[in-house]
């Protein structure tokens, strides 16, 4: 993985971003992603009042496919920026007022720019820094401004046969869990935004989850796909799961009586304390 270098000695206590962009399966995720959850971040976005003219910037991009909505939404009056440690997909944008940058939300320097709203979906899920993030993001709102996360809770609601036939929990996604959990993976880590932001002083906080059955064929499956195949190396070699089983699983995809409830994706939002 390619970080834009710092000058600050590097913490080799930090496991690196499990699922970078650099992977060949980074746009079957991205296109999962944003077909299964644009449509609720745009409520949330439209509900926090994104309008004509304001300030917004979104963190970790990854595809860009919210960046573009947001630079649509706040016109040429407004102005987006777009940061992702890897933007390889944000830079084949070309939407007039998205400024795209390389940009490592836990170690770069802030932008100078206050904002009126800032967006992040599934990145601080995978920083261990979080909290300082969360302290990072609040300080560059401007007053009244919005943060807006979405972050997953994958352990609260796992698939449960006794009670749904059918569903099944895959020997790979239960690797794929372990493995994460391994490497420091907070995985309740959605359902306690709304507790932090809370007690970072945002007001107005409030939250809510949405979740998917997953079927073969569905945007649901392609994610599950995608982060499998770009970690199959690694979960094999974990020795959570043989090659054999593995190859089952994926099999198991196409199934057309497949059927497993997603993760919860949680968005929390807040306000910057008026001054
Ligand atoms: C799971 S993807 C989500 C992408 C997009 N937000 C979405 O929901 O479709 C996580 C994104 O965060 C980016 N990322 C990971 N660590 C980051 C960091 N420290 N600073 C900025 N971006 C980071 C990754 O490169 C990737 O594009």
């Amino acid at each position: 993985m390619k970080i834009k270098s710092t000058g600050a000695p590097v913490d080799t206590t930090v496991p690196p971003y499990l699922l970078d962009n650099a992977g060949r399966e980074a746009p079957a995720r991205f296109g999962a992603l944003s077909a299964m959850f644009d449509t609720g971040t745009i409520r949330h976005l439209e509900e926090r009042g994104v309008a004509r003219g304001w300030q917004c910037w979104e963190v970790g991009g990854g595809g860009g496919s919210i960046a573009t909505w947001l630079a649509r939404r706040v016109g040429l009056a407004g102005r987006v920026l777009a940061t992702d440690i890897d933007p390889r997909f944000l830079e084949t944008l070309k939407v007039p007022n998205l400024e795209v940058r390389r940009h490592d939300i836990v170690s770069d320097p802030l932008p100078e720019e206050t904002f009126d709203l800032i967006h992040a979906r599934l990145v601080l899920v995978h920083l261990p820094q979080w909290q300082k993030v969360l302290q990072r993001l609040i300080s560059v709102l401007k007053p009244g401004g919005w943060l807006l996360d979405e972050e997953f809770d994958s352990e609260s609601v796992p698939p449960e046969p006794s009670t749904s036939p059918g569903e099944v929990f895959l020997k790979t996604h239960e690797a794929m869990a372990q493995l994460m959990r391994d490497r420091g993976f907070d995985r309740y880590y959605g359902r306690l935004l709304f507790g932090r932001f809370r007690a970072l002083g945002l007001t107005e906080v409030g939250a809510e989850a949405r979740m998917f059955m997953m079927q073969s064929g569905s945007a649901g499956a392609a994610l599950l796909r995608a982060n499998y195949e770009q970690l199959r190396g690694a979960l094999v070699d974990s020795g959570y799961v043989t090659e054999r089983e593995f190859q089952d699983d994926l099999s198991r995809l196409d199934d057309s009586s497949f059927m497993m409830p997603s993760s919860m994706m949680w968005a929390a939002w807040g306000r910057r304390v008026s001054t």
